[in-house]
């Protein structure tokens, strides 16, 4: 390719994050700058408003946009699965590189979609999908890419730490604090996604991926959302000494890789207490750098933006040297090779778990015993909010690390017992050493 012509460059969407791509590609000046040039841009409904994209570029017939010879690259900005994986892999069929932020396409299709830009060779770049404009794919692969990862623990959904930190400073309803993380572009189109952590399940399958060249079906990775965290909860555990984060934790083990993403008691002294917001944080340890701690905005038009744009002028400057795609931009990395990935059942971590009990002597007794006979050590016991009318108080129960399955077992033995009325809560405490808050 001429290296003085522009590339061509088609958008398929202009939600939240397309119309800020294309506001930043069609700024004065920027394509001179960026030696892009913005052909056309799919849209669902060309009857919207839009101020950011001009009526003359909109289509919504996606062949005229796939089927442009002058678009070089595609960028694929709609999300879901179906028609983005079909789109995106024509579109690599037919010698076009693509940029997705598409978490869940990439989580799902990943492997095929790979294949596929490598027989082309094309590029395929997602460094959207993962932190928001946290350059983290780019560190994993490139700045890592000697390691030998252990460990990912990260807090990689922008909506859900939105919300838990609206709920602890400022005692926002739930559902306030959601509808302010949609209003500011930050959610899904189905927020459930992003509520029940389906998207930071997507993330961390990529991340897994990418750490240790193994697939990671999405289904494999455990998963728990925040809907049940309730206003008590972020209280009581604030009094124990902690916050509640939605982390994403994948780690190397002799026998394979566990990845869970689920609430968890965070201690209020390591700095992942104080992500917060929109702020997404990823820590990566490995056995050549140590720790390493990223953080940025994880959700929203311009970090996304960010990101993207990164992975689009990486690609034009690909392209201008001529040396091909062949490598493939996203090549599983770091040399490590693992087998399955393991289920939570033989987890070890200790545990907090609020329940609801008849408030009177004898009762701690009985509890006492469920935890006594899973082999679960208590570290701490505390009678919080009482409820007069109905003779119940809540007890809020600390346990020393212990083995998952164990503890399942024993809150169902807790849900079964007479004096308790409901047990209303079970969250992960994660584990830091406390002379380096990692
Ligand atoms: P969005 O606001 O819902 O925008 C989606 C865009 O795609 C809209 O312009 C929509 O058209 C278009 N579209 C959807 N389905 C289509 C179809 N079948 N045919 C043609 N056009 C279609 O979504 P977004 O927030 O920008 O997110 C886009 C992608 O970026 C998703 O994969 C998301 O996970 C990812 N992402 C988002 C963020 C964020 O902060 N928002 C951050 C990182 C990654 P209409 O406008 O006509 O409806
Ligand atoms: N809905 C996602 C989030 C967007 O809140 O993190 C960024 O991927």
């Amino acid at each position: 390719m001429d290296s003085d012509r522009s590339i061509g460059v088609g958008l398929l969407g202009a939600g939240v994050v397309g119309s800020e791509v294309g506001r930043v590609l069609l700024a004065p000046g920027a394509s001179d700058a960026q030696g892009l040039d913005l052909k056309r841009v799919l849209v669902r409904d060309m009857s919207a408003r839009r101020s950011r994209i001009p009526r003359s570029l909109l289509t919504d017939d996606a062949e005229e946009v796939l089927g442009d010879s002058d678009i070089a690259v595609v960028v694929e900005l709609m999300g879901g699965v179906e028609p983005a994986r079909s789109y995106i892999a024509a579109a690599m069929s037919s010698g076009k590189h693509v940029v997705t932020a598409n978490k869940e396409v990439i989580a799902k299709h990943g492997d095929e979609l790979s294949r596929i830009a490598r027989a082309n060779d094309v590029g395929l770049s997602y460094e959207a999908s993962v932190g928001g404009g946290i350059p983290v794919l780019a560190v994993l692969q490139d700045s890592l890419g000697a390691n030998r990862i252990d460990t990912i623990r990260a807090i990689i959904n922008g909506t859900t730490n939105y919300i838990l930190t609206s709920m602890d400073e400022t005692g926002a309803a739930f559902a306030d604090a959601l509808k302010q993380a949609q209003e500011l572009g930050y959610a899904e189109a189905d927020p459930t996604a992003d509520v029940e952590a389906y998207d930071p399940v997507f993330k961390l399958a990529i991340l897994s991926r990418l750490a240790w060249g193994v697939s990671v079906p999405p289904s494999d990775v455990y998963r728990s959302g925040i809907s049940d965290i309730g206003a008590k909860d972020l209280r009581y555990a604030r009094e124990l000494g902690f916050k509640i984060k939605l982390l994403a934790i994948a780690t190397s083990e002799s026998d394979g890789i566990r990845c869970r993403v689920h609430p968890a008691l965070v201690p209020l002294n390591v700095p992942m207490a104080d992500v917060n917001g929109v702020l997404n944080a990823v820590e990566f340890n490995g056995d050549l750098v140590g720790p390493l701690w990223l953080q940025g905005r994880g959700a929203g038009a311009g970090p996304t933006a960010s990101a993207v744009m990164g992975d689009l002028l990486r690609i034009a400057r690909q392209i201008r040297s001529g040396n091909g795609f062949a490598s493939g931009s996203d090549a599983p990395g770091n040399g490590a090779k693992h087998g399955e990935v393991l289920t939570i059942d033989g987890l070890e971590v200790g545990y907090y778990v609020r329940l609801s009990a008849v408030d009177r002597s004898g009762v701690l007794a009985k509890i006492a015993d469920v935890f006594g006979a899973s082999q679960i050590s208590i570290a701490s016991v505390i009678q919080k909010d009482s409820d007069d009318e109905r003779g119940l108080a809540d007890l809020v129960i600390t346990t020393h690390p212990a083995v998952e399955s164990r503890m399942q077992t024993a809150a169902a033995r807790l849900r079964e017992l007479d004096v308790v009325s409901s047990l209303d809560n079970l969250i992960r405490i994660e584990h830091y050493d406390s002379s380096t808050g990692t």
